[in-house]
C-alpha cells in the first residue's frame, strides 16, 4: 500500500475527537477505501490537558494551531475550530498558502470567507473540502457538486438546523412553548448556551448561502438572505397548522431564475404530504430540484461526533484518492453574480398570526387591513389565547404577491389592537 496521507487536526471537540475515534474505528477499510493508510500526525486545541476520550499523547501537539500550516510531516490540514474568523481562517489562509489540502467543517468561515478559500486552493492547486458544514453527515455538498453536476438546479430547500427542528417537533408533539422547550433542550445539550445562532435562523443561512453557490453556480451572498428564526413561533400557531394540515419547520430556500436569486430562512407551513414534514427532531434534510435528474431529497444527522467525522473523513478519503475538484463545482472565476432577486414580487400563500385585544372591531381592523393591502384571506381562525391574555387570530391566505401581506401589515403597524408583533410564515409551495 502507498505513503499514508499524513493529517493535522485543530480543534478537538465534537467533530475533532469524533474523526479520532472513527479513524481509530474504521481504519483498515479506509485504509482499503482509500487505497492507502489516514493517520493523524499532529493536532492542536485550547487545552492540552483536557480529557477529550480519546489518546492524544501519540499525535504531535503544537500550541498554536497556525504552526499546523507549516509542518512538513503534514499534507491535509483539518480545521475544526469553527468561528468564521479568528484562528481558524488564519489557520485556513495559511495552509493553503503552503499548498497543503484543506478540510473543513465549519459553514460561518465558509459563507462569509469561502470563496475567497477556493480561489486561493485553485491558485494553489490543492484540494479545499467542505462536506460536513452542510447538514453534517448527509453528503449533500457531493451529492449537489457531483452527483447531480449534469443538471440545471433551479430550487434547493431545506431543515438546515436540527436544533430548530428539535424544538419545532417537541412543540408540536407536546404543545409546549417555544421558551420552556429551548430550556430542556439546553439541559439535553440539543441547543447551545447561547443558542441565538442557531434559533435565529444564522447557522441555517450560513449552510444556505453555500447550498445555494453549489447548485446554481453563484457566488455566495450571505447578506442576501432574508432572515427569520423561531423565537415567535408559538404552541397555538403549530396547533393552527396542524388543523389546517401543515407542520412547521424553519426552512432555508433559495431559488435562481432570471429575476435573480431569491434566498430566505424562515419558519414555514410544511403540507403534510410533503417529505419535508415528516423529518422530526434533530434530523435535516435538504432537496434540490434538477431539470433531468427531478427532486433529490436528502436526509440524515445534520449533526453530532459521529455524523459530522463521517462527513470529514469522507473528504480526507477523497484527497487520498487524488480528488482536486473545485470546491464549489465549477472554478471560482466561472461563478456569476446573480442579482437579489425583488423579494416583494414573489408569489405565494402566507399563514399570518395576530396577538389581539379581546376587543369588539378588532377583526373587522384585521380584515380592513388585509383588504387595503390587497390580501385575500382564504382562511381565519379565531382560537386560544395568547399568552399576553389577549386572544390569538390567525388567518391563511390566497396566493398572491409579498409585497402585498407587508403592505398590511404595514397598516396594522402600532395598532392598539395589536399585544405583540405580527407572525408572519410562508406556506411551502413546492
Ligand atoms: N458539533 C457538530 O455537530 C457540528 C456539526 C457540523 C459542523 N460543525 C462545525 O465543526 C466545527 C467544530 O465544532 P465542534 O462542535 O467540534 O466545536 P467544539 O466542541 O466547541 O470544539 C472546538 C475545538 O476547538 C478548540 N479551539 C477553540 N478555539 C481555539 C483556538 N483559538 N485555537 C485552537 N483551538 C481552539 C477547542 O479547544 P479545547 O477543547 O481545548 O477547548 C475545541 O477542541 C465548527 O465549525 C462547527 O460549526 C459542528
Amino acid at each position: 500500500m502507498s505513503e499514508p496521507l499524513k493529517i493535522a487536526l485543530a480543534g478537538l471537540g465534537t467533530v475533532g475527537a469524533g474523526v479520532v475515534k472513527l479513524l481509530d474505528a474504521n481504519r483498515d477499510l479506509i485504509a482499503r477505501r482509500a487505497g492507502r493508510p489516514i493517520e493523524v500526525v499532529a493536532v492542536n486545541a485550547r487545552d492540552r490537558n483536557r480529557d477529550r476520550g480519546i489518546d492524544v499523547s501519540r499525535f504531535a501537539w503544537v500550541d498554536d494551531s497556525a504552526e499546523l500550516a507549516g509542518r512538513s510531516d503534514v499534507d491535509v490540514v483539518v480545521e475544526l475550530i469553527g468561528g468564521s474568523d479568528g484562528a481558524a481562517l488564519v489557520l485556513a489562509r495559511k495552509s493553503i498558502a503552503a499548498g497543503k489540502a484543506f478540510v473543513t467543517a465549519n459553514k460561518a468561515m465558509i459563507a462569509h470567507h469561502g470563496l475567497e478559500l477556493a480561489d486561493a486552493a485553485e491558485a494553489a492547486a490543492t484540494p479545499f473540502k467542505y462536506e460536513a458544514a452542510v447538514a453534517g453527515g448527509i453528503p449533500v455538498i457531493k451529492g449537489l457538486r457531483e452527483g447531480a453536476a449534469a443538471n440545471l438546479l433551479t430550487q434547493t430547500y431545506g431543515i438546515l438546523n436540527g436544533t430548530c427542528n428539535y424544538i419545532l417537533t417537541r412543540m408540536e408533539a407536546e404543545g409546549s412553548d417555544f421558551a420552556d422547550v429551548l430550556a430542556d433542550a439546553q439541559g439535553l445539550g440539543y441547543a447551545e448556551a447561547d443558542p441565538s445562532f442557531d434559533i435565529d435562523g444564522v447557522d441555517a443561512a450560513h449552510k444556505l448561502s453555500i447550498l445555494a453557490s453549489l447548485a446554481f453556480g453563484t457566488r455566495i451572498d450571505f447578506d442576501g438572505i432574508a432572515l427569520t428564526g423561531i423565537r415567535h413561533v408559538l404552541a397555538a400557531d403549530i396547533e393552527q397548522a396542524r388543523a389546517l394540515g401543515y407542520r412547521v419547520r424553519l426552512v432555508g430556500l433559495a431559488e435562481a431564475d432570471a429575476r435573480g436569486l431569491y434566498q430566505r430562512v424562515a419558519p414555514c407551513l410544511v403540507p403534510d404530504a410533503h417529505p419535508l414534514a415528516h423529518v422530526a427532531g434533530s434530523m435535516n434534510a435538504v432537496v434540490a430540484e434538477g431539470n433531468f435528474v427531478g427532486r433529490l431529497f436528502f436526509e440524515g444527522r445534520g449533526a453530532g461526533e459521529g455524523p459530522t467525522a463521517s462527513a470529514v473523513v469522507a473528504d480526507l478519503i477523497d484527497i487520498a484518492r487524488g480528488e482536486v475538484g473545485p470546491a464549489f463545482a465549477m472554478p471560482v472565476a466561472s461563478l456569476t453574480k446573480a442579482p437579489r432577486a425583488d423579494a416583494g414580487e414573489r408569489r405565494g400563500r402566507a399563514y399570518l398570526r395576530f396577538c389581539v385585544a379581546d376587543k369588539p372591531g378588532v377583526l373587522a381592523e384585521l380584515t380592513a387591513a388585509m383588504r387595503d393591502g390587497g390580501v385575500s384571506i382564504e382562511s381565519m381562525i379565531q382560537k386560544g389565547e395568547a399568552p399576553d391574555g389577549g386572544v390569538v387570530v390567525a388567518m391563511t391566505t390566497h396566493e398572491g404577491p409579498a409585497r402585498n401581506v407587508r403592505a398590511a401589515l404595514d397598516r396594522l403597524e402600532g395598532s392598539p389592537s395589536l399585544t405583540a408583533a405580527p407572525l408572519w410564515m410562508p406556506v411551502l409551495e413546492v
